[in-house]
């Protein structure tokens, strides 16, 4: 296991059962608007990459019905057990296949999705590991899938970054133990990969913007 990986699983471990109240209290809002975006519809086949505590699983869960199938990925097996529990409150756990794994190197055959979303997951990654984990994402979705991705943004240009901004890309650089993502242009990165941008928008969350991407491969 490599250090980025060992890492992140014993921090995720760590923190997964205080996890909502700590962090998904303020991300809700752009998780939620990201799974809208999305637009899962009755039987489609979809992927959640880094699913923390299952709170898309469910809402996938749901709009993809019965005749349709739900995975997730994470690397942290106390995430995992969190959302299992979750899924299991909400008798949906037939319907959600939890895998622990890692997002740069997916278990799932080529083409396998209809939709590929992660939220607040990708800014985790070492910069030159990002194109690695879209590779993957655009590798498992079928031809005319989408990917919708949630993440902490960069501050667009011509505009001044917040002084919590500032402070949070400042505490990332000198304590990535304790801040462990960064923002990133979800937008050029996706770019980048061979995706053609289908709708994008921004939101704010205590000054920090947040970016909401969907995105499919281009062929
Ligand atoms: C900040 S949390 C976001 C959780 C959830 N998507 C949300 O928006 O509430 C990031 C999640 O990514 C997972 N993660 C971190 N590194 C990963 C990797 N290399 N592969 C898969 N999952 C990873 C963590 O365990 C954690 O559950």
């Amino acid at each position: 296991m490599d250090n980025q990986r060992e890492n992140n699983s014993g921090f995720y471990d760590r923190i997964s059962r205080a996890y909502d109240l700590i962090a998904d209290a303020g991300e809700h809002r752009a998780r939620e608007a990201g799974e809208d975006m999305l637009a899962v519809v009755t039987g489609e086949t979809v992927l959640e990459i880094g699913f923390g505590t299952g709170n898309s699983l469910i809402a996938f869960a749901v709009s993809a019905g019965a005749a349709g199938e739900v995975y997730g990925i994470d690397i942290s097996d106390g995430m995992q057990d969190v959302a299992g529990r979750k899924l299991q409150d909400r008798q949906l756990q037939d319907h959600v296949t939890l895998d622990t794994g890692d997002a740069r190197q997916m278990p799932y055959e080529d083409g396998k999705f209809d939709a590929v979303f992660s939220s607040f997951t990708l800014e985790l990654f070492p910069l030159t590991d990002i194109p690695t984990v879209l590779a993957e994402a655009k590798r498992v979705l079928k031809p005319g899938g989408r990917l919708g991705i949630v993440s902490m943004s960069t501050v667009p240009s011509g505009e001044q970054a917040s002084l919590l901004e500032k402070t949070y890309v400042w505490m990332h650089q000198h304590f990535p133990h304790i801040v462990d993502c960064q923002p990133i242009d979800a937008e050029r990165s996706l770019a980048e990969a061979g995706f053609e941008i289908g709708q994008a928008k921004r939101i704010d969350i205590w000054t920090m913007p947040v970016q909401i991407v969907v995105a499919k491969p281009k062929h």
